[in-house]
């Protein structure tokens, strides 16, 4: 496959990408590099998949029309995976146009680039658990279920991306899988996530802040275990317009949690607890037998082992 991965100096795009050139493949990766977190991370990720021949870079902002045409000209590109965004849902409060600008203005210059992209086989994107907003069940989330309520500005711009998807697929006829990902985490992770900023503050001493641990329960899912799945899927296009959840399928309470980070770190964390804060959702919960019986998709980090890898990388990051 000659893929053309959005979002490649960010978190999930470098790891996708560095599974894709281990298997194999060529990527051309395409990123804006923005400062939304510190940029030397996501420089640093370039640098490593710099390495292979078999990866090439062009810095550009997706949200500007054509910019993609101009810098790949007629580059034959087989497959997309596109996980450029804005991400993050408490920023989506504060700058809010942001979220429009890269999640809804930048996937439609994508869907514009495949229409025109004769040899394309398959579009897959990220699309986010939080397009499921606020939900009272038991059971998993299933990608079944109706989701019409977004809780977060973030997640209404990604249930726009679906939106979207699925007319192109309709009208043009591009293979289309939407993933929907389940609070991800690990190595080489996101200064904005949870994970990073309870272990920042863990090791230096200072107290963090956890809003309604008691009713808060993530469905964190190790990225080996995404990254691993991302090339069968990108191999098996729908017929259509396909959407899957990837998560762990095991919701974790943020007070376990918090537990295991400071296991990982071997020290008690300071806690301040306040109330919910808006634009958060209680519990996320993927239910994963589609992707289970389509892709063989099966989870196998425990939190535990996933975070003791996360604190292992971010010490020897900070040093
Ligand atoms: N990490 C998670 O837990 C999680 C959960 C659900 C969904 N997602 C989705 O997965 C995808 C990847 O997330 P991530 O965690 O790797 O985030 P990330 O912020 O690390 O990566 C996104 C990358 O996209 C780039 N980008 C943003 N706007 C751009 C634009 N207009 N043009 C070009 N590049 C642009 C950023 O510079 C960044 O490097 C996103 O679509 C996100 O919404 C992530």
């Amino acid at each position: 496959m000659n893929v053309l991965v959005t979002g490649a100096a960010g978190f999930i795009g470098f790891h996708a990408a560095r599974r894709l050139l281990l298997e194999g493949h060529s990527v051309i990766g395409v990123d804006n590099l923005n400062d939304y977190y510190e940029p030397a991370l996501k420089q640093a990720r370039l640098t490593a998949l710099k390495k292979s021949s078999r990866f090439t870079f062009h810095l550009l902002d997706l949200a500007e029309k054509g910019a993609l045409e101009q810098a790949l000209g007629n580059a034959s590109i087989t497959h997309i995976l596109h996980l450029a965004a804005q991400a993050g849902v408490r920023y989506s409060l504060e700058n809010p146009h942001s979220y429009i600008q890269s999640n809804v203005m930048g996937h439609l210059n994508v869907l514009e680039y495949a229409r025109h992209n004769k040899g394309l086989v398959h579009l897959a994107y990220a699309s986010s658990s939080s397009v499921y907003g606020e939900r009272d069940i038991e059971t998993g989330f299933r990608e079944t279920d109706r989701v019409r309520q977004p809780a977060s500005l973030y997640a209404a711009t990604k249930l726009s991306g679906e939106m979207l998807s699925e007319s192109y697929a309709q009208l043009y006829g591009i293979p289309q899988t939407g993933l929907r990902f389940f609070t991800v985490y690990g190595p080489w992770g996101r200064p904005d996530m949870a994970y990073w900023v309870f272990t920042e503050k863990v090791l230096a001493g200072d107290p963090i802040t956890l809003f309604a641990p008691d009713i808060m329960k993530r469905d964190f899912t190790y990225v080996d275990d995404i990254a691993n799945v991302l090339p069968k899927i990108l191999r098996s296009p729908p017929d259509h317009h396909a959407i899957y959840n990837l998560g762990n399928s095991k919701p974790n309470q943020l007070t376990d949690f918090v537990q295991t980070i400071e296991d990982a770190c071997e020290k008690k964390a300071e806690v301040i607890i306040k109330p919910q804060q808006a634009g958060d959702v209680r519990k996320t919960f993927a239910d994963i037998s589609a992707a289970q019986a389509d892709f063989g998709f099966a989870p196998k980090t425990a939190l535990k082992d996933g975070i003791s890898e996360f604190v292992s990388w971010y010490r020897s990051w900070v040093n």
